[in-house]
């Protein structure tokens, strides 16, 4: 049986107060979850993200990383740099970087083995568009980014590899996709693994979905056969949203 793992996308949302504040009235309502908990949080609250995390059973993670280790990539930040500080997790190639920030199928791959490389486990986000979705390609866009992004990788790492099925036609807007049709695209890229890395392989890697995921839809979303959590964006801004999300099964 494949663990439940919710993680929260804050985005570009939460000072360190608040974050501070977020996560310790968050912890002591999902202490007893058997779920992963996961909060990405903007790079200015990892700290204070992980140090008030600390003795929890929440996990911190970034929203982004540089493929490279070091050098000149003014504002970057590399995978080694988010390690030294103890995160675990990094969301790599968010529809909305791929949309506003040029990150392509080709960039996701080099920061999924940058990750790796520096003992983090990416969440790599896959989804299609409105008029993907109407022109019956969907399954097509899905399966190829998620094919793009493990290009290279080991059967393990694709194994440790969190992916997120997020359609973006449902990312903020309210709308989300059915349970069935969100499981069948999961269940299309869990084929799709299985093809290239075989079925224990697949059986494995945790695959998400994501987009407007709020308490009153989680449960039946989260019970699909399928559908192994949650990446979620505005409702793991509340704790009372989020901790409800958590514990939906309990
Ligand atoms: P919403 O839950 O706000 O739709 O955002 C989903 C998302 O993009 C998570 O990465």
């Amino acid at each position: 049986m494949r663990r439940k793992v919710i993680a929260g996308n804050w985005k570009m949302n939460m000072l360190p107060n608040e974050t501070i504040s977020m996560i310790t009235e968050l912890a002591p309502k999902v202490k007893d979850t058997k779920n992963e908990v996961i909060l990405c949080v903007p790079y200015t609250d990892l700290f204070y993200a992980l140090l008030t995390a600390q003795g929890t059973n929440i996990k911190i993670g970034a929203q982004n990383m540089h493929f490279e280790e070091k050098g000149a990539y003014t504002g970057e930040i590399s995978g080694s740099m988010l390690r030294s500080i103890g995160v675990e997790y990094v969301i790599i190639g968010h529809s909305e970087r791929r949309q506003y920030f040029g990150e392509t199928d080709e960039t996701v791959n080099k920061k999924v083995k940058a990750a790796f490389k520096n003992g983090l486990k990416p969440i790599v986000c896959v989804g299609e568009t409105l008029e993907q979705r109407e022109s019956g390609k969907a399954f097509e866009i899905i399966t190829n980014q998620t094919q793009k992004a493990l290009e290279g990788l080991t059967e393990d790492q694709v194994a440790n590899t969190i992916i997120a099925y997020e359609p973006i036609w449902a990312i903020g807007t309210g709308k989300t996709a059915t349970n069935d049709d969100a499981n069948e695209s999961i269940k299309k890229i869990r084929k799709k693994i299985c093809q290239i890395y075989g079925q224990n392989v697949s059986e494995r890697v945790i695959i998400q979905y994501g987009g407007s995921m709020k308490p009153t839809n989680a449960k039946k979303l989260l019970e699909m056969s399928d559908i192994d959590g949650g990446l979620i964006g505005g409702a793991s801004l509340k704790v009372e949203d989020f901790s409800a999300i958590v514990n939906f099964d309990r």
